[in-house]
């Protein structure tokens, strides 16, 4: 008995030293095991109560229930304030976390290509006296279409393969053009700016398609702006960015609701002299759509027409990414893929 008695005392002094040097709930879950699991030292004393003598059963009986009791409750205890810790520490090394550290061997990131394009772009528009605008993705149809000259059921409407959603009258923006609209409601003459920024149209995907791209808008508002106007900046952006002291382009008609006249600008293949699959074996790119913005255009903006003209523009900002690095596929382009980006 007395010796039982000593056994318990021996279990407990161990049970309190190996639990006040616990400092993890691995360690925790090992020590339940060595006392109370099946084979633990509890358990197997508590199954031995059966072989005792009735008096010897009363003493040591409650004795080591309460024991049992007592070290489930400490277990719990200790797990409890392990945890509390875990968690201190933890919010500890994010408060210490120098996200400026010098990390031996790191990658240094850089901007994607589309980013450093847009800023090459606004550099140079920014030198020519532009400001910088953006506009929603989500647009509604009057910004869309109605204001840019094409009403409903109009049939420039099919050049334009629109996003729609569920709340009538929105849509995906189809290009940069509705951010003219909002310009001008915003601004008064003179005024000239250019939007980068994405377009959606409803695409199937190819190397050369996707249901996201993006543009690059401009306008300029001004009194007794003319086509010259148009034609002298396209000239001065084209050979700026590809840093030509002179540039071969040509002018031809191009239909837009939103202009009057509208113009394409093409500008000689940068690829080859006598013709490539860019350029369709043409020897020219079409880079350079705009026009002088339409009457009806300027009203829907706020402007009177016979105090103001202007010139406006939207080149495929996707599209001279991809010339200007040579890249073949537009998917490249849009997915992410670090030994992709890690070219430029
Ligand atoms: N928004 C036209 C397009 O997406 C481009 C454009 C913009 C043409 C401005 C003329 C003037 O096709």
């Amino acid at each position: 008995m007395a010796e039982l008695k000593q056994k318990i005392d021996q279990i407990k002094r161990e049970f309190t030293t190996r639990l006040a040097e616990t400092a993890s709930t691995k360690e925790l879950e090992d020590i339940r095991l060595a006392f109370l699991g099946k084979k633990g030292s509890i358990t197997t004393l508590l199954s031995e109560l059966k072989d005792l003598s009735i008096e010897d059963k009363k003493v040591v009986g409650p004795l080591l229930h309460s024991f049992k009791q007592e070290a489930e409750e400490r277990i719990q205890q200790h797990k409890e304030k392990i945890l509390v810790r875990q968690s201190e520490q933890a919010t500890q090394r994010l408060q210490d976390f120098d996200v400026t550290a010098y990390v031996p061997n790191a990658k240094p990131g850089h901007l994607h290509p589309y980013t450093q394009f847009i800023e090459e772009i606004q550099n140079i528009f920014l030198s020519m006296g532009y400001e910088i605008w953006d506009g929603p993705e989500f647009e509604t149809d009057f910004y869309n279409f109605g204001a840019l000259n094409i009403p409903q059921d109009h049939p420039a409407r099919d050049m334009y393969d629109t996003f729609w959603t569920n709340k009538p009258e929105y849509l995906l923006r189809t290009h940069t053009s509705p951010v003219q609209i909002r310009a001008m409601q915003n601004k008064k003459p003179p005024l000239a700016g250019i939007a980068p920024g994405r377009t959606y149209r409803h695409e199937a995907v190819d190397a050369s398609h996707d249901f996201m791209f993006m543009q690059c808008e401009g306008l300029l508002i001004d009194k007794n702006v003319t086509a010259a106007h148009f034609f002298a900046t396209a000239q001065t952006f084209l050979k700026k960015l590809f840093q030509k002291d002179s540039l071969d382009i040509r002018i031809r008609p191009g239909f837009f609701p939103f202009v009057e006249p509208g113009f394409e600008i093409d500008m000689r293949c940068v690829f080859c002299k006598t013709g490539c699959s860019v350029c369709k074996h043409s020897t020219w790119i079409e880079i350079f759509p705009g026009g002088l913005v339409h009457p009806n255009v300027l009203k829907a903006g706020g402007i009177d027409p016979t105090q103001y003209s202007g010139f406006a523009f939207g080149f495929g900002l996707t599209r001279l990414v991809m010339l200007k690095h040579g890249i073949d596929d537009i998917r490249l382009l849009h997915s992410g893929k670090i030994k992709f980006l890690e070219q430029f």
